[in-house]
Parts: structure tokens; sequence; C-alpha cells
């Protein structure tokens, strides 16, 4: 017995410390992979210019990049994730850091061939272009916003089928989405807002079903919103303003359930708002029309069943309100809201008092202006109005005409 247990303790320590060892022997990186780096490094000053303060701010740059020296393990290096197993680099995160130089559209930086995640935001001082991607490339994470990347998108993108990231927020890439980004259906966020995009929004994305963050704002896309939204069933936040898109909202967009921001506002976007297009989409918390064409003469409940709706801003359109008294309670009308926008509207008369069940649970900031209203302050539906904007509606009743931009408690009925 006492044999057999100094052999059973004796192979536990041996067992152990053959695990203690493979803990701490991991493999060092492959000298292919550290002269990628050092010539990477190569490439860059550090700059201490003030663009990115708030940049800095969040991440204060720690100058990495000076302790990357050659004949050391390059997985030590600061900002270099790699593999422990393998030692293979897998990620590099140089967010914030100040760096000042060119990539060529050679740099073999893209093509580490082990590298998932790259990232360089907040450095606008690195000009470059993207490089061909082969298909063998693992990246699945991009993240080159607020940086000097400039160029068209090399349809070649479409070959970056790990996919689940990528960010060119705030860079300088002209020209057209290439089809073949509808090949990435591993992405799950989709950021080119603030760039030169002038194409039209390829129908292609219709097939990025994992897609839950879908972001092309502040550019100049054209022709009309393509239905793609049928197996888009992630999307949850979709923002395509601040572009030159016309025609109607696509239907294919009221499937949406788990919706929670939809921004379309300064188009040129048209039809009719009178139909239950927003119905379904209950998880709605945000939604910006602001500065489009949208007509209608909106009904009690053209907005039912969206009790998460805080913020609704349908500003500078063509939209008039339905004087109906016919209001039945089979919908729940927005009672969370917040802030609504109307101003610059086509708003004749009175307001009508079904809308006091827009926000009956809150108070409600309120803005009127820019239509043509008559009756009095006393004719607002609403119990609590924190913001009343109702400056240069054309009055016919000089009690409206004289309440511009009260505060308070308006203390309605
Ligand atoms: C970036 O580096 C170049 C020289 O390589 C220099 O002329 C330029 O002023 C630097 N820019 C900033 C913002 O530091
Ligand atoms: C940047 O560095 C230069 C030289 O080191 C210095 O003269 C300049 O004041 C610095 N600028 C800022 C914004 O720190
Ligand atoms: C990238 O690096 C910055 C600065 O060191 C850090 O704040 C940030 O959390 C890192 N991002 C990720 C995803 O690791
Ligand atoms: C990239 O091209 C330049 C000249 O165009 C050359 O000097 C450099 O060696 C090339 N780099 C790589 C990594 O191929
Ligand atoms: C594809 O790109 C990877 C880098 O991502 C590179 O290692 C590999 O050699 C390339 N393959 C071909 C066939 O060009
Ligand atoms: C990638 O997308 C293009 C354009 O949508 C398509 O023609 C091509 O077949 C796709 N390639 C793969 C490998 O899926
Ligand atoms: C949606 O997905 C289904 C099943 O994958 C497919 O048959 C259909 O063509 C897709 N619809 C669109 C509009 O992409
Ligand atoms: C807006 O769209 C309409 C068609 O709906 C078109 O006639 C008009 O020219 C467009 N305006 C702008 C500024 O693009
Ligand atoms: C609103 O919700 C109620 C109860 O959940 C449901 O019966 C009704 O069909 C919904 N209305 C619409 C227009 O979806
Ligand atoms: C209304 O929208 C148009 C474009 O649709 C824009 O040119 C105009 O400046 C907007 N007006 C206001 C007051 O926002
Ligand atoms: C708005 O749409 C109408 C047609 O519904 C069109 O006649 C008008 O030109 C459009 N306005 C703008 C500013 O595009
Ligand atoms: C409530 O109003 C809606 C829309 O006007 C209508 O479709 C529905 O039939 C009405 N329900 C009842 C019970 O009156």
């Amino acid at each position: 017995m006492g044999w057999l247990s100094t052999w059973s303790y004796q192979l536990i320590l041996c067992i152990q410390l053959l695990f203690l060892h493979s803990l701490t022997h991991s493999k060092q990186c492959s000298h292919d992979q550290a002269s990628a780096l050092i010539h990477f490094k190569q490439l860059f000053t550090y700059s201490n210019d003030s663009t990115y303060d708030w940049c800095r701010a969040i991440n204060p740059p720690d100058q990495k990049l000076k302790n990357w020296k050659e004949d050391t393990d390059c997985c030590s290096w600061g900002g270099v994730t790699c593999d422990m197993d393998t030692g293979h680099v897998t990620g590099l995160n140089l967010t914030c850091e100040g760096l000042n130089g060119t990539i060529p559209s050679n740099t073999t930086l893209f093509l580490l061939p082990y590298l998932q995640v790259l990232r360089l935001s907040g450095n606008p001082h690195v000009i470059g272009a993207f490089p061909e991607f082969n298909s063998s490339n693992p990246l699945e994470v991009l993240d080159v916003s607020f940086t000097g990347f400039s160029g068209p998108l090399p349809n070649s993108i479409g070959n970056l089928k790990s996919m689940t990231e990528l960010n060119l927020r705030r860079c300088n890439f002209i020209g057209s989405i290439p089809a073949s980004l509808g090949n990435l259906t591993k992405l799950t966020d989709l950021t080119i807002s603030s760039n030169n995009f002038n194409s039209c929004i390829p129908p292609s994305l219709s097939n990025l079903q994992s897609v839950s963050t879908l972001d092309l704002m502040d550019n100049h896309f054209v022709g009309t919103i393509p239905e793609i939204f049928v197996n888009l069933t992630q999307l949850s936040s979709l923002d395509l303003s601040f572009n030159q898109l016309s025609g109607p909202i696509p239907s294919s967009l009221s499937g949406l359930s788990n919706l929670y921001y939809l921004d379309l506002s300064s188009n040129n976007l048209s039809g009719n708002l009178e139909t239950y297009l927003f119905a379904k989409l209950t998880n709605l918390e945000q939604l910006d029309l602001t500065s489009n064409n949208f007509s209608g003469n909106l009904e009690p409940y053209i907005f039912p069943n969206l009790t998460k709706l805080s913020w609704l801003a349908l500003a500078n359109n063509s939209l008039s309100l339905s004087s109906t008294t016919k209001v039945n309670s089979s919908f729940e009308a927005p009672c969370n809201l917040r802030e609504l926008y109307l101003s610059h509207n086509k708003i004749q008369g009175k307001i009508p008092k079904w809308m006091g069940n827009l926000g009956k649970d809150n108070s409600i900031s309120l803005d009127l202006s820019h239509n043509f209203l008559t009756g009095g302050i006393e004719q607002l539906p609403w119990k609590n109005l924190e913001d009343l904007d109702l400056s240069a509606v054309m009055a016919c009743d000089g009690a409206v005409a004289s309440s511009n931009s009260r505060r308070g408690q308006a203390g309605v009925q």
C-alpha cells in the first residue's frame, strides 16, 4: 500500500509538472511574422498633432511600436496577440496610437497568414489603400475607422469569408460597394459611414443574414433602398441617413422585429406613411424620418404597438394629421414617447385629441413649429409638456402665436 501511494503521488506530481511546463513554454512567434511586423513598424513615425484628442482621451497613446525590437519574441510586443499554442500572430490592435505614415498596397500587413483581428482605428495620419485579398485570408475583424485609408474597395474583399466586423467609418473611400460584399455572410457589423461611396446599395447585401448593425450614413448613395431585408432577421440598427436615396421605404423592412434604431433622415424618400409599415417593429426605440418627402394624413394608430418608441422625428416632410375622433383600443399607442418632432410639415387646424395617446405616460418634448396650426395651447392633448416649440405657426389665434418655446407643464385639458 505504502509503495503504491508513493508511486501514485509521484505520478500526480509528474503530470502536474508536465502541465506547468506546457503552460509556461508557449511558442514564440516565427521569424517571418516578426520581420513582417518590423517592416510595418518602419513605415511610421509618431505624430503629436491633436486632431484626435477625443481618441487619445480614451486610449492615451503609449507608443507601442517603440518596443517592437528584432530578436525578441513578437508575441510579447505591445498591441500584438498570438495563438499561445502555435505562436502565430493572430491580432494587432494599434487603436489611437498617433501613427503617421503610408501603408503601401503591397503591404504584408493584411496578409500575415494567421491574422484574424486588425484594429488601426483613430490614426488619421495613417494613409493607404486596401490590397487584394485572397480566399485563404482569415481576417475576422478589420477596423480602419478614423484613418486616412482611401480608394475603392477591391472586389476581392468578398474573399474575406470569415469577416464578422468591418468598420470603415470616416475614411476617404470612394466608388461603389462591390456586390461581392454580400458574400461575407458572417458579418454582424458593417459600418461604412462618412465616406464618399456613390453607388446604389447593392441588392447582394440581402445575403448578410447575420448582420445586426448596418451603418451606411453620410455617403452619396443613390437610387432606391433595395428589398434586402427579408432575410436580415438579426438587424437591430439601421442607419441610411444623409444620402441621396429616393423612392419608398421597402415593404420588407416591416419584418425586422429586432430593430430598435432606424434612421432614414436627410434623403429624398417619398411615399405615403398612412400604411402600417411600422406596426410589427415592436422593439423600435428611435425612428428618424426627418427631411424627406413623405406624405400622408396620419391616422391615430399609424405607429401601433410601438410601446418602446421614445424618440420620433418626422420633421420637414409633407405630413398632416387626421382629425378623426374614431379611436378604438385595439392598438397600444407609443406610450413611452419622450420627444416628438413634427415641425416643417403640413399640419393644419387643431392638434387632434388622439395625439395625446402618444407619450401619454411621460412628459414629452414637442416641436410643432412651422406648420399651419390654429387654436390655443389649451387644445394640446398632452398632460406634461417639457419643451414646447410652436414658433412660426401660422396662427389665427393669438394664444398660440404668443406661446412660442414655452417650457414647463402646460396643464392642458
Ligand atoms: C507626418 O510625417 C511627415 C514626414 O514623414 C511630416 O511631414 C508630417 O508633418 C507628419 N504629420 C504629422 C501630423 O505629424
Ligand atoms: C509636437 O512636437 C513638436 C516637436 O517635438 C513641438 O514643437 C510641438 O509643439 C508639438 N505639438 C503638440 C501639439 O504637442
Ligand atoms: C485596443 O487597444 C486600445 C488601446 O490600447 C484599448 O483601449 C482597446 O480596448 C483595445 N481593443 C480591443 C478590442 O482589445
Ligand atoms: C512593395 O513595393 C515597393 C516598390 O513598389 C518595393 O520596394 C517593396 O519591396 C515592396 N514590398 C513588399 C513587401 O513586397
Ligand atoms: C493568400 O493570402 C495569405 C495571407 O492572408 C498568404 O499567406 C497566402 O500565401 C496567399 N495565397 C495565395 C495563393 O496567394
Ligand atoms: C461572391 O459574390 C459575387 C457577386 O455577388 C458572386 O458572383 C460570386 O459567385 C460570389 N462568390 C462566392 C465564392 O460566393
Ligand atoms: C432568403 O433566404 C431563403 C432561404 O435561404 C432564400 O430562399 C431566399 O431567396 C432569400 N431571400 C432573399 C430576398 O434573399
Ligand atoms: C427626389 O425624388 C423625386 C422623385 O421621387 C425626383 O423627382 C427629384 O428630382 C428628387 N430630388 C432630388 C434632390 O434628388
Ligand atoms: C398589436 O398588439 C396586439 C396585442 O398584442 C395584437 O392583437 C395586434 O394585432 C397588434 N397590432 C398590429 C397592427 O400588429
Ligand atoms: C428640409 O429638407 C430638405 C431636403 O429634403 C433640406 O434641403 C432642407 O434644408 C430641410 N429644411 C429644414 C428646415 O430642415
Ligand atoms: C416630393 O414628391 C413629389 C411627388 O410626390 C414631387 O412632385 C416633388 O418634386 C418632391 N419634392 C422634392 C423636394 O423632391
Ligand atoms: C380599430 O381600428 C382599426 C383601424 O382603424 C380597425 O382596423 C379595427 O377594425 C378597429 N377595431 C375595432 C374593434 O373597432
